[in-house]
Formats: C-alpha cells, structure tokens, sequence
C-alpha cells in the first residue's frame, strides 16, 4: 500500500510498554469514504493489535450511504483485508475490533442525523464505560466543518459529560482569508485545545525523527546555523499523477497541495530553535516563531524566487503512459494549475540569515522520494595544494523520509593507496536495520495522540494561517501573470528545467538522491556487482539540457561522461546532420575520456534531458577500481568510434 511505512512499534517489555489511549467513543463522519477505509480502519487496527486502544472504546462511522452496523461492519471487513498493513491478517483481532463498531446513515443537514448519533453514542457510552469522552473525526470537506460543528454543538451532546476533541483533515483553507475564516468558524464552536489539525506528514517516524535527531545529539547543534550551513534543500517527488483526483487537484495545485502544509511544516522542524520541553506547546511555539521569520515575498520577489511547471504526456516511473495533464479526468483543459512547485526561501532570523531554503515538489516525476538535505559548507582545498585533490565537495546530512527511511552522512575520505586522493563516502542508518518496527498507516500515531489529548504533532492556528502567509504572495502573483509556456515538463522526467535554474543561478546544484536501485534500471549496469553502483551512485551530479541545448562540442576537451536518465540526444556529423541517437539509460562521452583527448562530435539534446554527469577524475578512478565495467564500457567505446568515425580506434 503506498501510504504505508515503518512506524514505531511498541516495546516488548511490559514495563515499557506504552499505555492505551483514554477511553473514548470515536465518531467518524464521512466513514463511507476512502480516508476511512484506507487509513482509519487500518489504524485503529494496528493500534488494537498493539494494545493501544483503550478497552473502554468504540466506534461510531456516519455518512450519507444507506447501511446499518451490520452492514458497515461486512463493509469493513472487506475493506480491511485490501487495506491493512501488517504482514499477515490476524483475523480474530479484527473480530474483537469489528464488534466495537457501529454506523448510523444520514445526512449533515438534518437535525435527526445528529439527535440519532447523539442516543447511539449515550448508549455507547453508558455500554463500554467511556466517561462522556467523545472524538469526532472529521473525514470530510472542509466546506461542512461549520455545519457538522453547529449541529453537535445544539443536538445535546453536552450530556456526554466528558472531554471532547475534533480530528479535522486539510485543506485548512485554500488560501489566507479562507484558512483565516476556516480558523475563526471552527473556534466560533470549539476551544483550540479540543481542535486537532492533521498533517499526515507530522505522522511520519522519519519526520519525527528530524526533532530527535537534532535536539538529542550535542554533536549537531553548533554546526546548524548560517556559519556551517551553506543551503537546505526539502524534496518531494511524487511518481504517481493526478491519479483520478483532477477535480480536487485542479483547485488546489502543488502549492497549496504541498508546499504550504507538509513541506512547511518538515521546514520548522529542520530550522526551528530548540524547544524549552516536548510539551506541544513548547514545540509548538517554536515553530510558530521559525515560520514567522520566513520572509514574506513582495510580488516582484516572488516571481524571482519561484518557479512552476505543469506535467505533459509522457512515460511515468512505473513505465505507464501519461496523459497531459490538462486531459486528465476532471481538469479545465486550459488550466494553469501547476504540478510542480519549486521555491527559493529565507529565514530572517540569526540562526539562518543569507542561506537560502530551496523546496520542490511535483507529480509525475522520474522517482518518488522525500529528503532533506542540509548542505555543509566545503572546507577551504588550499590546504590539499600540493596533492592531487583537485577539489573537495561539500559534507551533507540528507535525511530519507521515505520510500527511503534513513539518515545519510555524505562526508570525504582519503582513497587507499601510495598519494593523497579523495573520494565521498557514506556513513548511514537505517530505520529497518536500526529498529524493530512494524508497517502503519502513519495515522496511528495521530489517532493515539489526540486520545492522549497530545497535541504536539497537530497544526495550530497561527501555525496554519503563518504558512499561508508565506504562500500567498506566491499564489497571488501566479493567479495575476499565468503562465503560457505549460506544459513545461514531460510526465516521468526531473520537472522543469527551470527549477534547476533557479538554484544553478546561485551556483548551486539540487541535489538528486541516486540509490543503487535506480541505477540498475539502466541497461549498462544491470546486475552489476553492488560496489560498483555505490561507488558510482557518490559521484553523479545531475545536469539538464532543454532541447536543442548542445551537450558537448566536437574538438572540445574531454571532462565528463554522460548517462541519460530520461530523454533523447542526437550526435552530429560535421554538417550537423544527426548521425545517431541515444535515449534513457544510454550514456556518451566515455571516448574521449577513455583516450584523454578531444570530443569527437557533437551532441545535442533533441527533448529536454535529465542527466547524471560523472567527472573524469572519478570516471578514472572507477574504471581502475572496477575492471569489469572499464571492459564493457572499452568495448562500447570501440564500436562507437567506428560508427562515428568510420575508423577503429587503436
Ligand atoms: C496529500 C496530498 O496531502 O499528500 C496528495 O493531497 C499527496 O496530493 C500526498 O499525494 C502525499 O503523501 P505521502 O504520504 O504519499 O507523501
């Protein structure tokens, strides 16, 4: 299941163990939706099984579909035998769950609806002991929040004499005014305490862990700071398209999709001053005050610091075609929705002055992967003169918040042998290896939480209505000037070009996380010996070429060589007619790296092309260190040359 990831797990140990949640009757309305079946139901599932629910609990599902429990309980369990996340269904688990579970139809307009849940959860109450405690979780539009809230608050629910706290799901508002009108309705009804915003993102063990790693390990806190930092990067490529959502997402857009929630909210946590205590609050606080001090962009600064791209046909990760994304089900076909965001960001404060917070985001990209990369700020290579150290990269911390889940340290080493000579190398933990977890939703610990009336990883107000401060500036000035040129990235590729220029402008690089796994989808190093690709996978650097753009010239000297992730090169003979093509997972300009000498022709880009550049230093270094490839790769050379040429090379 896509959404599912390793979670936390409880302790074995009984005197660890976690205690169960506060007993409680959970209502859920819109329960014959998709969020009910594909996370809540596989959550408070997980969370049963764990011993985290409280034995003094049910549930209440509510919605317009005609059912009873009955029904809603054969529901769900179909459902769950599709949904849930643990290796194997343990079936008399969920008949002690599934017993818990009730339903009543009806719509939110009718005063009955709530008069007959009010007598069912009465009943309930009274039947498992819940002391008055009601969770409302509402897995619906935002646009009936005010009315669902009405309803409860004049149908007599005060006589479950207990506390009370809401669950509500984004979108928080769709842009300042509305999220600020969505916040002042909701406390018209609710005091912020009993209000808990979800992001699902807070729910991710990774993200989580960004706060542990950085306030429970000394070793960091000097180093986070404008002195030792030279930039941060936030990732979220998405493989997947629109996926059936157009009519959703056609409104929304990456920005407001993306950017202003999850990606925000991973930003407080990476940037944020260190709390006085875990209490929500304190973090809470915190984070508040960070998201306060991102600059606020004038129309003009937003323009320069934001860059935005719509998907067009092409080849998805999966290898599935790909409409235009204008042809998607449910989407205006002259929509300038984007589908990808990229932004460039500062924080005003002391700790991060002057280093620039680049985020980008997108469907329909070449790979699915989360990361955050914290970049370092190189040490001075003056001190390797004398040596054959050409040059010394930058150290990273890149935190994989998933598919991946890992910390990775990207620092230099020296390379055995006789000289001075360096090489990056990696020092990494990983989640599966580190820890004994359980596959979840991500929406169990969000649930827990709130039973706990925990609300450190729940939004607030203000942290709410800051992010969209950020934004708004941002959506204003691409609703005044829409953009023609969408769409602007084909389906399966890296996204614009553009977002590359905006940081290249800096004189930085995005960094591209390159696992051995995508390697081996190209042709060349299939099955190739597992050193190899981790010794390659270091050393690319991404590189991208809008078409026509000219890769490499005839006569020029030969620096690096090329793979082709996705796109179409031409080589040119010397009337610049093409001469050969080359596509995804081909690579060029090995020749001229093989004999230290000159390009032998020209080659330019026929489409946009995203490709991984390996220096002729490193190049050099793994043709000696793995002779296998340095021969498939002679062999090639050789074949080449001929074609180009019409000569063999000697
Ligand atoms: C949701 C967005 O909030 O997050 C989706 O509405 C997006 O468009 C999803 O696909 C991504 O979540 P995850 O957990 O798969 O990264």
């Amino acid at each position: 299941m896509e959404h599912s990831q390793w979670v936390w797990a409880p302790m074995v140990e009984a005197s660890t163990r976690a205690a169960p949640g506060e007993p409680c009757i959970m209502v859920i309305f819109g329960a014959a939706g998709d969020l009910t079946k594909r996370l809540l139901i596989p959550s408070l599932y997980n969370l049963f099984i764990d011993g985290l629910l409280p034995e003094q609990f049910a549930i209440v599902g509510v919605s317009l579909d005609a059912m009873d429990t009955e029904g809603f309980r054969e529901r769900m369990s179909r459902d769950i035998r599709q949904f849930h996340t643990r290796r194997e269904f343990d079936e008399s688990a969920w008949q002690a769950l599934s017993s818990r579970l009730y339903y009543t139809a009806g719509s939110f307009e009718d005063e009955s609806t709530f008069t007959t849940l009010r007598d069912l959860v009465l009943e309930l109450d009274g039947q498992y002991q819940a002391r008055g405690n009601v969770l409302y979780y509402k897995a619906v539009p935002p646009s009936v929040f005010g009315l669902i809230s009405s309803k409860l608050q004049t149908s007599g629910f005060d006589r479950c004499t207990g506390w009370k706290r809401i669950i509500v799901e984004k979108p928080f508002g769709t842009d300042l005014a509305s999220a600020r009108e969505m916040n002042r309705q909701l406390l018209s009804f609710w005091d912020e305490r009993q209000i808990f915003r979800i992001d699902h993102y807070l729910g991710k063990e990774t993200v989580q862990n960004i706060l542990a790693f950085r306030f429970a390990n000394g070793m960091f806190e000097p180093l986070w700071n404008n002195q030792h930092v030279d930039n941060i990067q936030f990732t979220v490529s998405e493989s997947v398209s629109v996926e059936g959502r157009g009519g959703y997402y056609d409104k929304s857009g990456a920005l407001r999709d993306m950017v202003q929630n999850h990606m925000l909210q991973m930003l407080s946590y990476v940037c944020m001053e260190p709390p006085n205590s875990f209490a929500a609050d304190d973090i809470r606080d915190e984070k508040a005050k960070l998201l306060k001090a991102v600059r606020v962009y004038s129309p003009e600064e937003a323009f320069r610091n934001s860059v935005r791209g719509q998907y067009g046909a092409g080849r998805k990760a999966d290898g599935v075609n790909c409409p235009d994304y204008r042809h998607e089900p449910g989407v205006n076909p002259y929509s300038s929705t984007e589908t990808y965001a990229a932004l460039r960001l500062y924080i005003d404060n002391w700790r991060w002055e002057g280093v620039p917070i680049y985020l980008r985001t997108g469907k329909a990209l070449w790979k699915r992967g989360t990361d955050v990369v914290v970049e370092f700020k190189k040490a001075p290579a003056s001190v390797f003169r004398s040596t054959a150290v050409k040059k010394v990269g930058a150290n990273r911390l890149i935190f994989h918040i998933q598919p991946e889940q890992a910390i990775q340290s990207v620092f230099q080493a020296k390379i055995p042998g006789p000289t001075m000579q360096l090489q990056p190398v990696n020092m990494r933990f990983n989640y599966g290896e580190a820890f004994q977890a359980s596959r979840g939703t991500g929406y169990e610990v969000m649930i827990y939480s709130c039973m706990l009336n925990d609300a450190t990883l729940f939004s607030r107000t203000d942290l709410v209505e800051s992010s969209w401060r950020i934004v708004q500036p941002i959506l204003d000035a691409w609703f005044v000037y829409p953009t023609l040129d969408f769409p602007n990235y084909p389906a399966g590729t890296w996204g614009p070009k553009a977002a590359s220029d905006l940081v290249e402008q800096d004189g930085r690089r995005w960094f591209e996380v390159v696992t051995t796994e995508t390697l081996e989808h190209i042709p060349l190093f299939k099955d190739a010996d597992p050193l190899f690709l981790s010794h390659l996978s270091m050393c690319l650097r991404p590189r991208r070429a809008a078409p026509d753009d000219i890769i490499c010239r005839k006569g020029d000297p030969g620096l690096e060589m090329f793979l082709i992730c996705r796109g179409e090169v031409e080589f040119l003979d010397r009337r610049g007619e093409p001469l050969m093509h080359l596509q995804d997972g081909d690579c060029f300009g090995e020749i001229a790296l093989l004999l230290s000498g000159a390009r032998i022709a020209t080659v330019r880009a026929k489409t946009l092309c995203d490709l991984f550049v390996l220096e002729k230093s490193d190049f050099d270094r793994i043709l000696r260190d793995h002779p296998q490839f340095a021969e498939v790769l002679t062999q090639m050379a050789h074949e080449r040359y001929e074609k180009i040429t019409g000569r063999s090379l000697a």
